[in-house]
């Protein structure tokens, strides 16, 4: 199932691939909420309404998640698709990028992995660090930690409706289905690594490129590519 209904100020965009096979996101003017929804069910325990999940109400989740967040995945990648390794060690050093990975995202909530924050090592300054992390525990001086993606989204629209989704490997897989944008580095070379992004080329276009070329301040040629989802 896959899409969405509205009553009354209650949007409901059921998406599949957020929570899993019957999840759903639900997004109501002030909050995000998530939880488990089949066809067939009724809502009185999201918004207190008693109409029932039809499919004829279900419509494009996907681009209602789109008209209420710009979702974007940043990422650098070569040219197998490697983002980075276990070990969290570095694989290049584009000083270009980093500038262009700050210029974007300073001002902006940014969602991360706690693996990601890990190999990091500090908080990015001048915007709200958000981390994932199933740890109910775990706590980060400085960000806001997050158990669920519902749960990431809901701290992230507290500041904006644009929100960044900066890794690793897993967090990217989780919001593909939903981002809208990717900003890609794609770094030419086969550099290695273990930490993978891939995408189905068939159903993002690409919006602009621009190119960026080894110096002293790079050790790779990269291209940073704009795409976006054709399911918008
Ligand atoms: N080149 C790039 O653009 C780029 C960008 C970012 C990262 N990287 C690289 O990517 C690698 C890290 O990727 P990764 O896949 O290992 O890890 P990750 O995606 O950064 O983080 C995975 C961790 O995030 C938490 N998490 C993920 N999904 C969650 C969810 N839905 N709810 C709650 N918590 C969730 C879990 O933390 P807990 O285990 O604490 O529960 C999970 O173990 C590193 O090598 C890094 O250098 C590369």
């Amino acid at each position: 199932m896959r899409g969405i209904c509205q009553i009354g100020n209650c949007l409901f965009a059921v998406e599949k691939t957020i929570v899993g096979d019957k999840g759903y996101f639900l997004y109501n003017k002030e909050r995000w909420r998530g939880g488990r929804v089949v066809e067939g069910a009724r809502l009185e325990s999201v918004c207190g309404s008693n109409v029932t999940v039809s499919s004829n109400l279900i419509l494009s989740a996907k681009k209602v998640l789109s008209n209420i967040m710009k979702l974007i995945i940043i990422v650098a990648a070569d040219e197998d698709g490697a983002i980075g390794q276990t070990d969290g060690s570095v694989m290049w050093k584009l000083s270009d990028d980093l500038k262009i990975f700050k210029q974007l995202t300073s001002g902006f909530p940014i969602i991360m992995g706690y693996t990601t924050h890990l190999s990091i090592g500090r908080i990015l300054p001048n915007r709200p660090n958000i981390i994932l992390t199933r740890k109910k525990s775990q706590s980060v001086e400085g960000a806001l930690i997050a158990s669920n993606i519902d749960e990431s989204l809901e701290l992230a629209a507290k500041y904006s409706d644009t929100v960044f989704i900066i890794g690793g490997e897993e967090v990217f897989n989780e919001f593909l289905p939903i981002a809208e944008f990717i900003y890609l580095s794609r770094v030419h070379g086969h550099v290695g690594g273990d930490k993978y992004f891939f995408y189905n080329s068939e159903e993002w276009t690409e919006i602009s490129s621009v190119d960026y070329f080894a110096n002293e301040n790079n050790t790779h040629d990269f291209t940073f590519k704009t795409l976006q989802s054709v399911n918008e």
